[in-house]
């Protein structure tokens, strides 16, 4: 067997250049074909990165493709991740891993009983600036964590999206599209959630699109678009969390973390660098240096290419399955403690991921 591990892209639209770019950077991972139900997309992609282009179900029948990474829209998330695992391979799913926790765990079910691995993004937990504050945590630099902000709130994907209709049908909206990145790198630094409480408004009813090649269409919206509640952690830590497509503008940091003896400005989880502040008791903010800096460039398959070291040295990876399922349930969480008026507990609990070693990888 090939030290590298075989790679096939299925979804081949907005984010993929992004992964095939990044790819570039593991020489664990080599992308072996790309595919995709619109067969113009795919061929585009191929010219443009000098990679095959296959039809899904030949991409699927390559004995010398391990991996699926798929970069499909989150309502095939889990119809596509069934299919790779049921062709025997291991998949590395976008997020969300699934739109809800029913089909969600019909994959996990699914890929553990033929014992392929399902890893799933975000990764940017694993950048250097994450884990830098993960171990200033783990190390009690602001003592035993007590609370914390968590806010993505703009104006809406459609904005600059050129196909946005996903982020407004079930399945989309900000909770699931930009939620993962925050309670992710919230799970990696304090552990899992245990309960959750929040409420869900639409504002409205259909939004219209702003870029090219669908300017001026009206697309129809089925979820809510702005969600605020809080998290309440195994660890004790309470967090506010706002998600939404309806902010025209803010002055929110996208994340900030209290404990018992300081305060910590966690950079944007949605990236893998920025600056990380950090305040003593009764101190001014004074930024941490970053010991390695990262850009998305270079670290978007940062996530697929740990799993593809952990199948060569059979190790557990990383951005897990397991991890994505506690997100996708904590995710869930908000909209039925919307709908219901009720505190809803988490009943999934992964271990916290492990820290990575100060200079980076395993
Ligand atoms: N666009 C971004 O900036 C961004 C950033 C991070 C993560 N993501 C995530 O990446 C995923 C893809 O987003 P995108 O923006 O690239 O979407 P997109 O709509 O631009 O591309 C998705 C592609 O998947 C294809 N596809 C859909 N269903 C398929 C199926 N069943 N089989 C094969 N191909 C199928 C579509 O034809 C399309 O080309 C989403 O889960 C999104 O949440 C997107």
């Amino acid at each position: 067997m090939s030290r590298r591990v075989g790679v096939g892209i299925i979804g081949c639209g907005n984010i993929s250049p992004a992964y095939l770019q990044s790819a570039v950077a593991f020489p664990i991972l080599k992308i072996r074909a790309l595919a995709d139900t619109d067969p113009v997309a795919a061929r585009a992609r191929g010219e443009q990165f000098s990679v095959p282009v296959a039809s899904v179900e030949d991409l699927l029948a390559d004995p010398a493709i391990e991996i699926v990474l798929n970069l499909t829209t989150p309502q095939a998330h889990v119809e596509v991740g069934l299919k790779a695992v049921m062709a025997g391979k291991h998949v590395y799913s976008e997020k969300p891993l699934g739109i809800d926790t029913v089909e969600a765990r019909q994959l996990l079910e699914c890929a553990e009983a033929r014992k392929r691995r399902v890893g799933c993004a975000p990764a940017s937990f694993l950048a250097d600036v994450h884990q830098t504050c993960r171990r200033m945590i783990d190390q009690g630099a602001i003592g035993a964590p007590i609370g914390g902000t968590a806010f993505f709130m703009c104006p809406g994907h459609e904005r600059w999206h050129p196909s946005p209709a996903f982020y407004y049908l079930r399945g989309g909206g900000p909770m699931l599209d930009m939620g993962p990145y925050y309670i992710t790198v919230l799970v990696n630094l304090l552990g899992p959630v245990a309960r959750v409480a929040a409420m869900a408004i639409q504002p409205h009813a259909t939004r219209t699109i702003g870029n090219s090649p669908l300017r001026g269409t009206v697309i129809a919206v089925e979820v809510p678009t702005h969600v605020a509640g809080t998290l309440h952690f195994h660890c004790g830590a309470v967090v506010t969390l706002t998600m939404s497509f309806d902010v025209p503008k803010h002055r929110h940091t996208p994340l900030e973390i209290y404990g018992t003896e300081g305060s910590l400005l966690v950079p944007d989880p949605d990236l893998f660098d920025g600056e990380i502040q950090h305040a003593t008791l009764g101190g001014e903010w004074i930024a941490v240096p970053n010991e390695h800096g990262a850009d998305e460039q270079s670290s978007r398959a940062i996530g697929l290419a740990d799993m593809a070291q952990a199948i060569r040295a059979r190790r557990p990876h990383l951005a897990s399955g397991a991890l994505a399922f506690h997100v996708l349930e904590v995710i869930e969480a908000f909209i039925r403690s919307s709908d219901s008026g009720h505190f809803i507990g988490i009943e999934s609990r992964p271990m916290r991921p492990e820290a990575l070693p100060v200079n980076g990888q395993h």
